[in-house]
C-alpha cells in the first residue's frame, strides 16, 4: 500500500513537471484527413482487409503487404497513385476453418492473417500467415506472387494470433523470430529455416528467461554477429506485492553463429541475454512500456548506432502519455559485457561477476558443459541500459504514440538533423524535428479515424515518404509539403529542415544539394535575418470593410495557420484591444456589439518567433447612406461620440444583405446581415428593435418608435402568455394523464411561437 501510494504522489509530481514542456510538443500546424494542401495517397480496397505487414523493396517502388487472406504488391513509384500490382489469395483450408469456427471465440479471427513478410533472398519473400490457429507459410517469387509454391506447416515459427505482436528477421535466408506458437500464447524466441546442418534453435525452458513477453522489434547487427530483440515483459524484482506486475523493457541478444550446446542446451540458445531500457529522465517517472522501436544505423562507427524507442508509463492518470528515449548501441555492448545475475536453485537472483567475460560473448556453443550450465542461467545483466545523455528526447502528456519512424536529413546550412515520425493512438502522425533546445513538432496530418488495433509504420528515406498499414487500407504520406507555406516568413517560421525559401523564384521548396542559398533557420526561425527582401516588400493583407447595424453583434474571425502563435486584436495605432466591451474567443475570433464607440479598423495581429505580421484587417463601418433615397440626411445621430468614425444612419433597404465573403480562411461561413436577414446563423444576434425601426427615420424620433414597438410587444407577449396560462390549466383539467401531457404543451408553445413570428412580420 505504501509502495502504490509513493508511486502515486511521484506520478502526480512528475505529471506537473512534464506538464511545462507539453507546449513544446504542440503542433504548429494540423491537416485535418483529406486536406487538399497535405494529399495522401490510399490503397482501399472492398475485397481486401487488415493491410497492416508492410514490406518496402529496395528500390521503394514495390511495397508488398500482408493482408487478412492475401498478400499483394502494390506499385507506389508514381508520386500521387497506388495501384495493385499482383496478388496472391490464401485462404485458410477448410478443414483449419472448421476447426477455428468451433474453438474461436470470435470467427473474425479465423481468417489466414499475414503476420511476418519478409525478404528471404533478393528474389524471393518469405510469408507466412495465421492460417485460422494453424499457421503456415510459404516462399514465393517477388515478382510473381501468384506462381504455385508449397506451403509449409510453420508451427515454431509464426504467431497463431492475429493480434498479438511479433517480430521477425531473416540473415542469410535463415529466419530469427519472436512470437506467440500455441491457442495458450506461449511465447517462443527461435531460429527456423536454418541452412545446411545448423540446427533451429529455441529458447531453453529455465524459468524467468522469459515472463508473458510482449515482442516489439529485433534487428541484425551484422558488425557484431547478433541479433538484437525488443520486447516487454513483466519484472521480478520487487517483492512488493504491488510492483510485482512492473512491466519492464527489455533488449535481448542471439548470436547468429549459434547452434546449440553439444551436451548442455542441445538446440538451445547458449548466446541469449537481456537486459532492461530504461526511459527515465533522471528520478523522474519511470516510461516503462515499450511501444515501438527503431534502428538508425550509423555506418561510420557502428557503435554510435541509435535505437529510438516510443514508450509509456504502466501507470498514468490520464491515459495518453508517452516518450521517445533513444538507446545506443555502444551502451548496449557495454551492459552485456559486464556483469550478470544468476537465477540460482533457491529461486533468487545472486550477482555473477563475469570474471572471465565470456558471458554476452558470441561462440559459447562450442565451449565446456561448465560454463554451458553457467550460461543456462545466467543471462540478465546486472546493469540496465539508460537513454542517450540520461534523459527523454520528448515527452507527451496529450498524446498517446504507439509507432515511430526516424530519419536523419541534412539542412539547407549542411547541418544533420534528426526527424521524428510518430503516430499517435487516435490516429495522427506528428512529424517532430529534435533541436538543442528541445522537439519542435512541425505538423501533424491525420491518417485514419478510428483508432487501430493493428498498425505499421514504414519510411522510405529514398523517396521520402511513410507508409501507414492499417485495416482501412494503407496510405502513403510525404514527408514534406513545402509549397503549403505561401511566403518566406510562413517558410523560415515552419523550421521544417525539408523546406527553405527559394527568394529567386518566390516560392518555399525542398532542400536538396542542387538548391544552394535557401533561406532557412531550423533553430530558431528567426525570419527578420532570413526574409530580408519579403518584409521590405510585404505590405500585408488589405483592408477589408464591414458594414453593419448599430447594435449588431459582429464576429471578426482571425485564424493563424500556426497553433504556436500568439493572435492579438489591435487598433491601427496599434494599441491592444481590450477585454472588455470585447470578448475573445479561443479560436481567435473577435466578438463585440456595435456601438458608436466600436466603429473602427481592427487588426488581428499574430506574433511567433519574435517575429509579428497582420493576418486579417477590418474596418467596421455603419451603412452610408445610398443616394437614391430620398430620406434627408443632414442630422447628426444623437449618440455620437466620434463622428469620424460614424456614418449618419440612414435606413437601407430591406433586402440588402451586407455580406462579405473575401474571408481569408475559406470554407468559413461569415455571417455578417442586417436585422432583417434572420436566417443566417446564429452570430448574428439582433436588437429586436431593429426590424421596427427600419421605416421610421433614424433621429431624434427613434426613441419614440423603439418605446412604441416594445409596449406594443410587450402588450402582445402579455396576452399571449396570459393565454397559453389560461390553455395550459384548461388542459390540466381536461387531461391529468401526465406522460400525454409534455408534448401536448410543447406543441402548444410552438403554436404560439409561430404566431408571435407572425405578428411581428407585418410591423417590420
Ligand atoms: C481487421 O479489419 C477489421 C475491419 O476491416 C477490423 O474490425 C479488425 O479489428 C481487424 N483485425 C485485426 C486483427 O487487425
Ligand atoms: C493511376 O494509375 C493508373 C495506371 O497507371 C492510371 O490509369 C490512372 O489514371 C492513374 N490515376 C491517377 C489519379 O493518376
Ligand atoms: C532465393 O531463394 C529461393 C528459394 O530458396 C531460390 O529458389 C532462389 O534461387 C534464391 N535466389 C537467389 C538469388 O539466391
Ligand atoms: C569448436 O571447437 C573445436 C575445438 O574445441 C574447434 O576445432 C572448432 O573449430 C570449433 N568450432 C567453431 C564453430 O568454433
Ligand atoms: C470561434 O468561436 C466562436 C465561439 O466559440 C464561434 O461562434 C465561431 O464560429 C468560431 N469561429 C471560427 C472561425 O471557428
Ligand atoms: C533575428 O536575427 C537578428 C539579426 O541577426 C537579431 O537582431 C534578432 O535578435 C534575431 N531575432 C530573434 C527573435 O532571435
Amino acid at each position: 500500500m505504501a509502495g502504490s501510494l509513493r508511486i502515486w504522489i511521484f506520478t502526480v509530481f512528475v505529471v506537473g513537471l512534464i506538464d511545462s514542456l507539453e507546449a513544446s510538443m504542440r503542433p504548429r500546424v494540423s491537416f485535418p484527413q483529406g486536406s487538399l494542401e497535405r494529399g495522401l495517397s490510399v490503397y482501399h480496397s472492398s475485397t481486401v482487409k487488415n493491410t497492416t505487414t508492410l514490406l518496402l523493396s529496395s528500390d521503394a517502388n514495390t511495397l508488398f503487404v500482408g493482408a487478412r487472406d492475401s498478400v499483394l504488391s502494390l506499385d507506389v513509384s508514381q508520386p500521387d497513385n497506388i495501384t495493385l500490382k499482383d496478388k496472391l489469395q490464401w485462404t485458410p483450408s477448410k478443414d483449419n476453418l472448421d476447426k477455428c469456427k468451433i474453438t474461436s471465440k470470435t470467427v473474425c479471427d479465423c481468417g489466414n492473417f499475414i503476420r511476418i513478410l519478409q525478404f528471404l533472398n533478393s528474389t524471393h519473400l518469405y510469408a507466412c500467415g495465421t492460417n485460422a490457429y494453424g499457421p503456415q507459410s510459404i516462399i514465393i517469387p517477388a515478382d510473381s506472387l501468384k506462381a504455385r509454391r508449397d506451403k509449409k506447416d510453420a508451427k515454431n515459427c509464426c504467431p497463431y494470433s492475429s493480434t498479438q505482436r511479433n517480430t521477425a528477421t531473416i540473415v542469410d535466408e535463415e529466419l530469427y523470430t519472436a512470437t506467440n506458437i500455441g491457442y495458450f500464447g506461449d511465447k517462443v524466441i527461435s531460429r527456423c529455416l536454418s541452412k545446411g546442418k545448423r540446427n533451429n534453435l529455441v529458447l531453453d525452458s529455465e524459468p524467468k528467461l522469459l515472463n508473458a513477453p510482449v515482442f516489439i522489434s529485433s534487428t541484425h547487427i551484422s558488425s557484431e554477429g547478433k541479433i538484437l530483440l525488443f520486447f516487454t515483459e513483466l519484472g521480478d524484482l520487487f517483492g512488493d506485492l504491488f510492483v510485482k506486475s512492473f512491466t519492464v523493457s527489455r533488449v535481448a541478444q542471439v548470436c547468429t553463429d549459434d547452434n546449440g550446446g553439444h551436451r548442455v542446451l542441445q538446440k538451445r540458445w547458449t548466446s541469449f541475454a537481456k537486459s532492461q531500457l530504461v526511459c527515465q529522465q533522471g528520478d523522474e517517472l519511470q516510461f516503462n512500456v515499450l511501444q515501438d522501436i527503431v534502428t538508425l544505423l550509423d555506418d561510420d562507427s557502428p557503435d554510435n548506432t541509435l535505437f529510438y524507442g516510443v514508450f509509456t508509463p504502466q501507470w498514468s492518470l490520464s491515459s495518453g502519455q508517452s516518450a521517445v528515449c533513444a538507446f545506443s548501441l555502444g551502451d548496449i555492448k557495454v551492459a552485456f559485457s559486464g556483469q550478470y545475475k544468476t537465477f540460482d536453485n533457491l529461486n533468487c537472483w545472486s550477482r555473477h561477476s563475469n570474471g572471465d567475460g565470456k558471458l554476452g560473448k558470441c561462440g559459447l556453443f562450442n565451449d565446456t558443459d561448465s560454463v554451458l550450465n553457467t550460461v543456462k542461467k545466467t543471462f540478465l545483466t546486472e546493469h540496465a541500459v539508460r537513454p542517450v545523455g540520461n534523459k527523454l528526447l520528448l515527452s507527451s502528456t496529450k498524446e498517446l504514440y504507439s509507432r515511430l519512424a526516424v530519419q536523419r536529413i541534412r539542412a539547407a546550412n549542411g547541418q544533420k538533423y534528426t526527424l521524428l515520425y510518430l503516430l499517435t493512438e487516435s490516429g495522427f502522425l506528428h512529424k517532430v524535428v529534435l533541436l538543442d533546445k528541445g522537439p519542435h513538432t512541425i505538423e501533424e496530418i491525420q491518417i485514419f479515424k478510428q483508432p487501430q488495433i493493428v498498425k505499421n509504420l514504414i519510411l522510405s528515406s529514398s523517396k521520402s515518404v511513410i507508409f501507414v498499414g492499417s485495416s482501412e487500407g494503407v496510405i502513403r504520406v510525404p514527408v514534406s509539403s513545402c509549397s503549403v507555406y505561401p511566403n518566406c516568413a510562413e517558410c523560415v517560421l515552419a523550421r521544417d529542415p525539408f523546406c527553405g525559401w527559394d527568394s529567386e523564384n518566390g516560392v518555399c521548396t525542398t532542400v536538396s544539394s542542387t538548391r544552394p542559398n535557401l533561406q532557412q533557420d531550423v533553430e530558431d526561425g528567426n525570419v527578420t535575418e532570413q526574409c530580408t527582401e519579403f518584409i521590405n516588400t510585404a505590405a500585408g493583407p488589405a483592408t477589408v470593410t464591414r458594414t453593419a447595424q448599430l447594435n449588431d453583434i459582429v464576429v471578426l474571425p482571425c485564424q493563424s495557420r500556426s497553433r504556436l502563435a500568439e493572435v492579438t486584436w489591435r487598433f491601427s495605432d496599434n494599441s491592444v484591444v481590450s477585454q472588455f466591451p470585447y470578448m475573445h474567443q479561443a479560436n481567435g475570433s473577435l466578438t463585440f456589439r456595435v456601438t458608436p464607440d466600436t466603429v473602427s479598423t481592427y487588426r488581428c495581429v499574430s506574433e511567433e518567433l519574435g517575429f509579428r505580421q497582420t493576418i486579417v484587417s477590418v474596418s467596421v463601418t455603419l451603412p452610408v447612406t445610398p443616394r437614391s433615397f430620398p430620406y434627408p440626411s443632414q442630422q447628426h445621430p444623437d449618440i455620437t461620440r466620434d463622428s469620424n468614425k460614424v456614418t449618419e444612419m440612414e435606413p437601407i433597404p430591406k433586402d440588402e444583405i451586407l455580406f462579405d465573403e473575401t474571408e481569408p480562411t475559406e470554407g468559413k461561413k461569415t455571417a455578417w446581415t442586417t436585422g432583417t436577414d434572420s436566417g443566417s446563423g446564429i452570430q448574428t444576434r439582433n436588437n429586436p428593435m431593429n426590424s421596427a425601426e427600419k421605416d421610421v427615420c433614424i433621429s431624434k424620433k427613434s426613441y419614440y418608435a423603439e418605446m412604441v414597438s416594445f409596449c406594443l410587444l410587450f402588450v402582445i407577449c402579455l396576452c399571449l402568455f396570459i393565454a397559453s396560462v389560461v390553455l395550459w390549466r384548461h388542459s390540466m383539467r381536461c387531461n391529468r394523464t401526465t406522460s400525454e401531457k409534455k408534448p401536448k404543451d410543447s406543441e402548444t408553445d410552438n403554436i404560439w411561437q409561430t404566431e408571435l413570428e407572425d405578428k411581428q412580420t407585418p410591423s417590420s
